[in-house]
């Protein structure tokens, strides 16, 4: 049985990410600092899979104490890297914190895996490094532009720290998100922002739930069908799938370059306006919006090529919108009554 260390874990993604890898077969080994995530989703993890994946409770920041850790998990075949600070008007506000944290705790992982000849690495990126892009569906070729916010600039420099290091001997697979969304069919794990959500469906589902009083709409007046701006949303399993997938790429030797990226969406544009509807209908519940002005920094139209992904990886998401929309709320409304 293979091991995957996989940082950041206990998070969103991270969490969705090793219950398909546990269900493929795999070892997983989360290290995660806990600053963002609870410990209570390996629980999670082990409800779902009947298996509890170790927690090793590390700030990856502290070159010492990775080191330790990779040096315990020395056996591992791979990394799969989520571990880092994700809001994007905190790193506005804050460049310098998510450089530190992002950054150093990428160079230290690489390090550490250098010494202790671990050689796979999966990259969690992000289609923020096309920026506003010429024209859609936007293909792995497309230029990559200087992203509006410090938290995405963070990707686009770590993936030309991942371009340098990687080598014959290191090999590496970026993923480039578009918008993940929705949760495990149990209900059971799902995302689970700290404070107000920054994301449009963790505000939704919290706005059913009656936590907001109601969605605002960032602007109706971008150049698409109704003039709410349009993105290449993919269910969260979807996506975990497609790392899986990349980790068995990695680990049999089948990559032909020694860094691959792949864009990981569906496809298919939708617009605010399209998923608040689909939302309705799918849960059979009305929500509380309203129009406002744009974001700062927001992108018009964005979705993705994703024939890299099929062709090379073998992978496609299979999820539609109507699932997406369905889990997130079953699992919002399960956290919720858990909480109550
Ligand atoms: C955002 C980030 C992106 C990051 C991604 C994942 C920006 C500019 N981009 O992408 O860098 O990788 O999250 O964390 O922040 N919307 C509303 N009302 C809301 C929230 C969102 O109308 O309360 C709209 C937005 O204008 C956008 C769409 O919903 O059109 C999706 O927004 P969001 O979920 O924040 O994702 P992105 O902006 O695409």
């Amino acid at each position: 049985m293979s091991k995957i260390i996989v940082t950041g874990g206990c998070g969103y993604i991270g969490a969705h990410t090793s219950i398909a890898l546990i269900a493929q077969g795999y070892q997983v080994v989360i290290f995660d600092d806990l600053s963002n995530a609870s410990e209570e989703s390996i629980s999670r993890i082990e409800k779902i899979t009947g298996t509890r994946p170790e927690l090793c409770v590390v700030d990856l920041k502290d070159k010492n104490k990775t080191n330790t850790a990779f040096e315990a998990h020395k056996d591992a075949s791979a990394v799969i890297h989520f571990a880092a600070y994700k809001a994007v008007k905190e790193s506005v506000e804050q460049p310098l914190q998510y450089y530190e944290n992002n950054l150093f705790s990428l160079i230290n992982t690489l390090v550490a895996q250098q010494k202790f000849g671990i050689k796979n690495f999966i990259f969690s990126s992000s289609a923020t490094v096309y920026g506003i892009p010429e024209s859609c569906p936007v293909t792995e070729n497309s230029p990559v532009k200087r992203p509006f916010s410090p938290y995405g600039n963070t990707k686009k420099i770590a993936e030309e720290i991942l371009e340098d290091n990687s080598n014959s001997g290191f090999s590496t697979i970026s993923l480039r998100y578009f918008n993940p969304i929705g949760a495990h069919k149990s209900g059971d794990i799902g995302e689970l922002p700290n404070g107000v959500p920054n994301n449009l469906m963790p505000f939704i589902t919290q706005t059913a739930a009656g936590i907001r009083k109601k969605l605002m709409i960032f602007g109706d007046d971008y150049p698409t069908k109704d003039g709410t701006a349009v993105r290449d949303y993919i269910h969260v399993m979807d996506l975990a799938e497609a790392h899986v997938v990349a980790v068995d790429r990695l680990i049999h030797k089948k990559q032909k370059e020694n860094f691959e990226i792949y864009n990981l969406g569906t496809g298919t544009g939708y617009s605010v306006l399209e998923v608040i509807k689909a939302f309705e209908t799918q849960n059979n519940l009305s929500l509380a919006y309203e129009i406002t002005e744009r974001r700062e920094g927001d992108v018009p139209i964005v979705f993705a090529s994703t024939e890299l992904a099929a062709k090379k990886l073998g992978w496609r998401a299979k999820r539609d919108l109507n699932s997406m929309v369905k889990s997130a709320w079953n699992w919002e409304k399960n956290y919720r009554k858990e909480n109550s």
